[in-house]
């Protein structure tokens, strides 16, 4: 009948659009939260489809032994240069995270051409960038139902424990075992047997101590809660530049809830949400990185870890303000400060020349 074959042509062309699409990732849906493998093969094209300003690296493999890659991102350079880092997913559940890595991604490779601003990045700093850190979490997170709360990392336990993962952020060698912990590996906020006992926290205290002197800034993100914590997560202990930290994110919260109302709170871990230990922000300031955040993105525990997709675009666009203006001010005291210099020199110069040829006369 006529009926059939028009409802034939319709879904043969759905299935060609459907085999163009996958075969060429035209139009990759940020709207959507993605598989590991669809978030694996979005990394290579993006790699592929810029290549003169992408590049990956693979800088460690998870307990299941895949390997954990970043998306390295900036003009290449002879010279060496100063960078930025930023991980999304160290923890499995809170999905967000990953689509606000892609996301980052995305506007910085559609801008840098056209916006000056992100063009100078480009220029000056390297992005290092790990979508998802916990791929193993993340894989069984999207395994069924009842694993879609998963947290930890997917080793088993030692010992006479036989429940399975280490939370990775108390794994890190910082304050590592001190406050708020559980030494029951059953427990979602298990610390491990020992520091670094886990191969993604390992992979990561190894690439930041290996470029620690040109790392400016650390950015790692999560969910929910709508916080940008500052280092440290003991209660005892204070950031050297504790009040500039602070400065800097309540400026990216301010910058945050110009895009669409929504209000986040800038703080230490102990004065917003609970002490804790041993996490990669904390590691990062203690290494002498200046400047370490968390974000906690949307929302406020209405949706918790199950945020709606039709909340991804809009969490994502307010939070790239707020890792921006962080960036931003990094950038600009480290780069205008050269500059200061430069013209200060030359006034002085100037002045003394000037001063010089007065005398003559
Ligand atoms: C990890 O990367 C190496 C080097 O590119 C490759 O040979 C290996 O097959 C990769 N492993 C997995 C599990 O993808
Ligand atoms: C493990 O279990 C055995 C047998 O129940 C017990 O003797 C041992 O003390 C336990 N070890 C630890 C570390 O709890
Ligand atoms: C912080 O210091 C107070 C006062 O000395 C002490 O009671 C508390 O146990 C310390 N907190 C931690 C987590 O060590
Ligand atoms: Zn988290």
């Amino acid at each position: 009948t006529m009926k059939g074959s028009v409802i034939s042509v319709l879904v043969v062309l759905a299935l060609v659009d459907r085999l163009a699409g996958g075969l060429e990732h035209r139009s990759y849906d940020y709207t959507k939260y993605h598989t590991m493998d669809e978030i694996a093969a979005w990394m290579n094209q993006m790699e592929r489809e810029n290549p003169d300003v992408v590049s990956s690296m693979i800088y460690g493999q998870t307990y299941e032994n895949r390997n954990i890659t970043l998306l390295k991102i900036g003009f290449k350079s002879t010279t060496p240069k100063k960078t930025v880092w930023m991980d999304c997913g160290i923890h499995a559940r809170e999905w967000i995270a990953p689509a606000f890595c892609q996301h980052f991604v995305k506007e910085i490779l559609g801008s840098y051409k056209t916006d000056s601003k992100v063009n100078t990045l480009f220029k000056n700093l390297d992005f290092y960038i790990t979508p998802v850190l916990n791929m193993d979490g993340y894989i069984y997170s999207w395994k069924e139902y009842t694993t879609r709360l998963w947290r930890k990392s997917r080793s088993p336990g030692t010992g006479n424990c036989t429940c399975f993962g280490t939370d990775l952020n108390r794994n890190f060698y910082a304050n590592w075992g001190m406050v708020g912990i559980s030494r029951d590996c059953c427990s979602d906020i298990y610390n491990g047997p020992t520091a670094l006992s886990e191969p993604e926290a390992k992979a990561v205290t190894d690439f930041l101590g290996a470029h620690q002197n040109e790392m400016l800034c650390y950015l790692t993100i999560h969910s929910y809660g709508q916080l940008i914590l500052i280092p440290y997560g003991h209660p005892n202990i204070s950031a050297p530049n504790y009040d500039e930290l602070m400065e800097v994110g309540l400026a990216a919260a301010k910058a945050i809830t110009a895009v669409h109302g929504k209000s986040y709170k800038v703080g230490t871990p102990p004065d917003i949400l609970y002490a804790n230990s041993g996490s990669s922000r904390d590691f990062a300031r203690l290494i002498g990185i200046p400047y370490s955040f968390t974000f906690e993105l949307r929302d406020e525990g209405n949706y918790g870890f199950i945020l709606p997709e039709d909340q991804i675009q809009p969490t994502c666009e307010e939070a790239y303000q707020g890792a921006m203006s962080i960036i931003n001010y990094v950038h600009d005291k480290n780069f205008k400060s050269a500059a200061i210099t430069v013209t200060v020199t030359l006034w002085t110069t100037l002045t003394a020349l000037w001063i010089s040829s007065a005398n003559v006369f």
